[in-house]
């Protein structure tokens, strides 16, 4: 009996433990198979058949005290556990959430889409051209020999004898007609390089939409309804397209092509220099020559071409003063078009 006493307080003094773990190691110290209460058990046979009864039963109690009482202490150390956790999951609704930032398409990209979606509405494909080209598809080809003048203004970046970066668009022209026959109605846009040094108009990187058809009983007036009819729906209904003689040696007659200005509808401002017109490009009808270099017949079939500027079109459209901002990767301008 008065070992039973002593367990119990030995029971009570270490029930007070704060830990889980130290709870379990409590159990089996004394309900464990070679715990105190087994040793009590195995004790009750050097004890008189008459307190034998008693003394069991007090070892019982002892028993399912211990039982229960490691029962509710387990329940009460694993809620404050649990409390704990939830604690520390804790979110809170009601800060500001974190913006995700989303990208956008460059300037240059839209206007490309847009100046597509234009032509491929009035009935053109678009093509494609290769970066790196060949003196024969940017020069020869274009009606332009070795020696000719007009290859001063268009001086490129040479990779080998003969291979070049494109100086313009054109060479697509060429591309094109040796692959499809004519009808042909295209647009092409893409990168071009020249040697040009760099100010708020020359970038030695730029990029132009480059337009061709080739059909019978094509002529000047179809050139002109069609640069109209994008210029209108690129800038507006009230602009205007000029026409003013010009030479390109894969056209003839060849023309340069402005618009009417967007900012003061041809009164004269600084955008446009006071003229009231802003220059586009290059345009005119297919050379004779051009046409016999890819094997059609220029008795039958006709052409017209231009090439104009995408920058250009971006800088007027959006009033952007300066042809390299389009290459500085500066946020501040770029997310101003996402
Ligand atoms: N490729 C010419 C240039 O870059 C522009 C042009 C294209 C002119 C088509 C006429 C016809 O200057």
């Amino acid at each position: 009996m008065k070992e039973i006493e002593e367990i119990k307080k030995e029971f009570e003094e270490k029930i007070k433990t704060k830990s889980i773990e130290e709870l379990k190691k409590i159990e089996t110290y004394f309900l464990g198979r070679k715990g105190k209460i087994a040793d009590l058990f195995k004790a009750l046979k050097n004890i008189s058949e008459k307190k034998k009864k008693d003394t069991g039963q007090e070892i019982n109690n002892l028993k399912s005290y211990i039982e229960k009482t490691i029962t509710y202490h387990l329940k009460e150390l694993e809620n404050i556990e649990k409390d704990k956790l939830l604690e520390s999951e804790k979110i809170d609704v009601t800060l500001p959430g974190v913006k995700l930032e989303t990208g956008g398409l460059h300037i240059l990209s839209k206007i490309t889409r847009e100046v597509e979606d234009i032509f491929l509405s009035m009935g053109f494909d678009v093509m494609t051209g290769p970066e790196i080209e060949s003196d024969y598809y940017n020069f020869e080809a274009l009606n332009i020999p070795e020696f000719h003048p007009a290859r001063d203004m268009q001086d490129t970046f040479y990779l080998a004898k003969k291979i070049l970066l494109r100086t313009q668009t054109s060479p697509i022209q060429i591309r094109t007609m040796e692959k499809y026959k004519p009808p042909v109605r295209i647009i092409a846009i893409g990168r071009c390089y020249r040697r040009d040094a760099i100010d708020s108009s020359h970038s030695p990187i730029f990029h132009q939409v480059e337009g061709l058809v080739v059909d019978k009983k094509i002529s000047f007036s179809n050139l002109k309804g069609t640069l109209l009819e994008f210029t209108k729906r690129m800038f507006g209904p009230e602009t205007k397209v000029r026409f003013s003689p010009s030479y390109f040696p894969f056209v003839e007659p060849g023309a340069e092509t402005a618009i009417s200005c967007v900012i003061c509808k041809g009164e004269g401002c600084r955008v446009c220099k006071y003229t009231g017109w802003l220059e586009m490009g290059g345009s005119g009808m297919v050379h004779p020559n051009v046409l016999k270099n890819v094997n059609i017949d220029p008795e039958e079939y006709q052409g017209f071409a231009f090439g104009w500027g995408i920058e250009r079109i971006a800088m007027i459209k959006y009033g952007i003063p300066d042809i390299r901002m389009f290459f500085q990767n500066d946020l501040r301008f770029l997310e101003q078009f996402k």
